[in-house]
């Protein structure tokens, strides 16, 4: 191929792909197969491999990440992020209407109603088209670039597809987490035990803000686009500006609406108070803005904020309901959850019976005794809060809860670690919901997914005696799964099936199934890439655990107990035995990153990375590490006060030394 003709399949290639992102993304329409695309994006970074010259900062496969950011430029807004003034109170929008009339002159006006949407503000410049910064608001004035990061959200247009496009402008919106990849990220955190997120809108702030942007681009962020500014902007009203937006490819919510006076206004407000409930992201109130430009100008700004706007925000809905009793639930860890039983009470278009009350410090805080009036309240989560007791309306000689000291399932004493705020059911073989747990997340979808298994299945399992731990699963014959009521010749074979097909399982899958403390999918990974294998794993040594990326002591002291327990050894002895992945495919080593087929050698002492990150690094993005100089070594990566011995081979055997900038580099291309 000649150069002329790489470059332009590679600009056929991205505006293949940006289409269809587009159609899918904004449209929702699927024009071409997974297949087909992952056809076009491969041949892409293919071609981007072998001739990085031709690699664009605006294709399509930066939305992948792979870029470190080691700390954020701070940069100066264009034009100043400013807030809205805000108001619960119907009576003061009145009072910003009659402003409105009244600096206005009478002159007529409408409003753009919007939905207030809880995320992380940010502001986005395009310049010829293509996207060259992305700044979090910040103070106002000046925020940080979080560009590379903003890059892997899916619905932001690298690179406009239009023609006559000003050639410089900026637009705004709000980048969020939708609240089912919030709620997922949780459940893994849950059976991860990781500490969970409080709310999408931290969660979203935070993943913006984080330093690898491959991980940003897992946790699916997504932006609405709310606003467009530039000197060349040639539209006359928001509305406009909105359509434009729309036009060149932008997300937005459909649920603005241009309303012609106040009684619009009250309902919209109305309209929407419950129905944001059903939304698929954290919406705490409306928007209303004056919709033409030049009124907008007339009407000018505070010190703080705009004369032409005002955010109306919901009250978080809460009622009061009685607190029946206190029930315990046992968790595959043994982890104790108190449970406030109530009596039902309809809260935000549902029915409520249950909240968590998460441990026995909640209740403590709480103050709450059984019979009490509580008030519960309902955020972005799924599960309500209690959030306080009404003492008005205690019953004389209520008694305070006490917190059991057992376990409610097998009876066992109740422990809790120092410096723990659970307490934990030490039973760990014989107490059946942490045996029947641990077999529900080992056929978990991330984990074995055997999804011919389910909670019932496993619970008649165990109930007749047929599995008692998670290698019992695959000594079961179809006699066993005949006598479960229930269950014919198909059905069985059909479970047997399911099992069977979970031996082909990935290493980290297996790894993750076992439900080691503190090993969630992600750390799983880590270890099977850094350990190749189990027996390494159970060879291994505190110190040795401590240096991989992401594990800290609490987890290293995990796996340490783990594998120092004879009875999880003779599970894995019997999981091996029946024919489970306990090492890495070979395959799976490199994943056709960018530094597919190339090896490195990492010597010396650097600026920004550990050394043990930077060999991480290479080998997240498909490289190889070595140890020694040889002709098949492709790069030096060489810090400061590298082996002088190291530099004359290299030199002699013609292999390329290239210094940390260097590398960050061919990663960031
Ligand atoms: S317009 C001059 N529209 O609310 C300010 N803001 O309190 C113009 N927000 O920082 C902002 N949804 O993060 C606007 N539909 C919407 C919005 C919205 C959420 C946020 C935004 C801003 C904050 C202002």
């Amino acid at each position: 191929m000649t150069q002329e003709e790489v470059k332009n399949e590679i600009h056929e290639l991205i505006e293949k792909i940006n289409y269809y992102n587009e159609q899918y993304y904004q449209k929702d329409a699927s024009l071409i197969s997974d297949y087909e695309f992952d056809q076009l994006m491969n041949r892409l970074i293919k071609l981007e491999n072998d001739y990085p010259e031709y690699k664009f900062a605006y294709s399509p496969t930066q939305r992948v990440g792979g870029t470190i950011t080691k700390t954020f430029e701070t940069v100066t807004h264009r034009f100043p992020m400013l807030s809205l003034g805000n108001t619960y109170s119907r009576k003061e929008i009145e009072e910003f209407d009659k402003r409105i009339r009244k600096l206005l002159a009478d002159e007529p006006y409408e409003y753009i109603c919007e939905l207030k949407f809880d995320g992380v503000a940010i502001s986005m410049t395009y310049e010829n088209g293509i996207l060259s910064r992305a700044v979090t608001r910040g103070d106002g004035i000046r925020g940080d670039d979080v560009t590379n990061n903003v890059k892997t959200i899916r619905n932001i247009p690298l690179k406009i597809g239009r023609k006559n496009l000003p050639g410089l402008f900026e637009v705004r919106g709000e980048v969020f987490m939708p609240l089912p990849i919030f709620n997922q990220l949780n459940k893994e955190r849950e059976a991860a035990e990781l500490p969970l997120l409080a709310n999408p809108r931290n969660t979203a702030s935070g993943t913006l803000k984080m330093q690898d942007s491959s991980i940003v681009a897992q946790r699916r962020l997504d932006c609405y686009l709310y606003g467009l500014l530039g000197e060349e902007i040639a539209v006359a009203t928001h509305e406009e500006a909105v359509h434009l937006l729309e036009n060149w490819g932008f997300k937005v919510s459909e649920t603005y609406k241009k309303c012609k006076g106040l009684e619009e206004v009250f309902q919209y407000i109305d309209s929407w108070e419950l129905k944001r409930l059903e939304l698929p992201l954290d919406t705490d109130g409306i928007v209303i803005k004056i919709n033409r430009y030049d009124q907008q100008r007339k009407l000018g700004f505070t010190a703080k904020s705009p004369r032409w706007a005002i955010a109306y925000k919901y009250k978080a809905k809460s009622v009061s309901t009685v607190l029946k009793g206190i029930t315990y639930q046992v968790g595959r860890t043994g982890a104790i959850t108190p449970v406030a039983e109530l009596e039902p009470v309809l809260l935000a278009g549902t029915t409520v019976k249950r909240a968590s009350l998460h441990n026995a410090n909640e209740i403590r805080r709480l103050g709450l005794r059984i019979g009490d009036h509580v008030f519960i309240k309902k955020g972005g989560e799924i599960i309500p809060k209690i959030t306080g007791v009404d003492f008005d309306q205690r019953q004389a000689g209520s008694a305070e809860v006490n917190y059991i000291s057992r376990c409610p399932e097998c009876g066992t004493e109740l422990i809790r670690n120092e410096g723990e705020a659970v307490h934990y059911c030490p039973n760990v073989t014989g107490c059946p919901p942490q045996i029947k747990g641990r077999i529900e997340h080992f056929i978990q979808r991330n984990a074995m997914d055997i999804n011919t298994l389910g909670e019932k299945t496993i619970e008649s399992l165990y109930e007749n005696g047929l599995v008692h731990s998670v290698s019992d699963l695959y000594k079961l014959e179809k006699e066993d799964i005949l006598q479960l009521e229930g269950f014919k010749e198909l059905s069985s074979r059909n479970l047997l099936e399911g099992i069977e097909g979970s031996k082909n399982a990935a290493f980290e899958n297996v790894l993750y199934g076992l439900g080691i403390r503190f090993v969630g999918r992600t750390v799983a990974e880590k270890l099977a890439r850094h350990y190749k294998n189990i027996d390494s794993i159970i060879q291994t040594g505190y110190d040795e655990l401590r240096e991989v990326p992401e594990i800290g002591d609490k987890i290293a002291d995990s796996i340490i107990r783990y594998f120092s327990n004879e009875e999880n050894l003779k599970i894995i002895g019997e999981l091996k035995k029946a024919g489970l992945n306990f090492s890495i495919r070979e395959e799976e080593i490199s994943d056709g990153g960018v530094l597919e087929n190339r090896t490195f050698v990492v010597s010396g002492v650097f600026e920004n990375f550990e050394r043990e990150e930077l060999k991480s690094l290479i080998k997240k993005h498909g490289g190889k590490v070595v140890s020694s100089v040889s002709g098949n070594v492709d790069y030096i990566l060489a810090g400061e006060h590298m082996g002088p011995a190291k530099k004359q081979k290299a030199e002699k055997l013609g292999v390329k030394i290239i210094a940390e900038q260097d590398f960050l580099k061919i990663l960031n291309t």
